[in-house]
């Protein structure tokens, strides 16, 4: 069997951390340096010959890192890895799955090509997986693992939010809260929700009947808020309060928070899929279950 090594692209170190731990696997050294004209160089320091190599690097914000891990995973093939695995718990540009407007370009197969060119194997967190149904629709990586957060998220509602009533903002979340209320036996509803632009959504709310419970608004995504933020007005307007806000992956900066606490959020809590404040569930188990098999 190959031997395994582990490397933390710049800012994973916790989550690549806890995987060498619970996997009992080394840790990979790798410097990156950068030029003063902005340009970087990878130097691996460990011995990867003949070894399978996992890459730990999630991918929010990922024109700024892209060039890291290409440069990493170029490196460590060309010193005789023999297979490379990319854990990115979030994975970019799913949302672009479409040509919106003509002559949009369609970001998530066109990254896709990129990546599948990249590594043989890609592990990752509840995708947005909206009109393109499944990964291998759109990558050619030969193996691929689409875990999910649904499991920890019910439980982490179970131990904390008492006679939960679990509300999903946009009919894509029907995968998510579906799974996360049933897990649980929670009921739940799904607004309907028409986004206008990046910052301006429509949003249309069910019948309600959540007399005695504590409402708990799920989505895979908080970025602008927009979505939230707008669930949450119209839930106060009808007199709902104390609202917990739970994600996957939390791409939204202090400033959000601080407006989504306004609105009528009580808590704002995310899983460690992207290294955020608000990282309150930790995935890391569920990595490490699936590099086990
Ligand atoms: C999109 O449909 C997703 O499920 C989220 O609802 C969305 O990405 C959230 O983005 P924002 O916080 O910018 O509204």
């Amino acid at each position: 069997m190959k031997k395994s090594i582990l490397f933390s692209l710049p800012g994973n170190e916790a989550l690549a951390k806890s995987l060498a731990e619970q996997l009992k696997m080394e840790s990979g050294v790798a410097e990156f340096h950068e030029f003063p004209d902005g340009e970087i160089c990878v130097r691996v320091e460990s011995e990867v010959k003949n070894k399978s190599a996992i890459l730990v690097c999630t991918l929010d914000h990922p024109d700024a890192k892209l060039l890291r891990l290409f440069f990493l995973a170029q490196t460590l093939r060309e010193l005789g890895v023999l297979h490379l695995c990319l854990i990115s718990p979030y994975l970019p540009y799913m949302r672009q799955d479409a040509h919106f407007k003509p002559g949009d370009a369609l970001s998530a197969s066109i990254f896709a090509k990129l990546l599948s060119a990249w590594v043989d194997q890609l592990i990752t967190i509840d995708p947005h997986l909206h009109r393109i149904r499944k990964l291998s629709d759109i990558y050619s990586i030969p193996e691929i693992a689409t875990l999910h957060a649904g499991k920890k998220m019910s439980e982490w509602i179970a131990e904390k939010i008492p006679s939960p009533f679990i509300i999903g903002p946009d009919e894509e979340s029907q995968q998510w809260v579906g799974d996360v209320a049933g897990n649980i036996d929670a009921p739940y509803a799904i607004i309907s929700k028409i986004r206008q632009g990046d910052r301006a959504v429509e949003i249309r709310l069910p019948e309600l009947r959540v007399e005695n419970k504590t409402l708990v608004l799920i989505d895979d995504i908080i970025s602008t808020g927009t979505t939230l933020l707008a669930a949450l007005g119209q839930l106060r307007a009808l007199g709902h309060g104390k609202i917990t806000c739970l994600c996957v992956h939390a791409l939204f900066d202090r400033k959000i928070y601080d407006s989504l606490l306004a609105a009528g959020a009580e808590r704002i809590v995310s899983c460690n899929t992207i290294p955020h404040f608000t990282n309150e569930l930790d995935l890391s188990g569920v990595i490490a279950a699936e590099l086990k098999v």
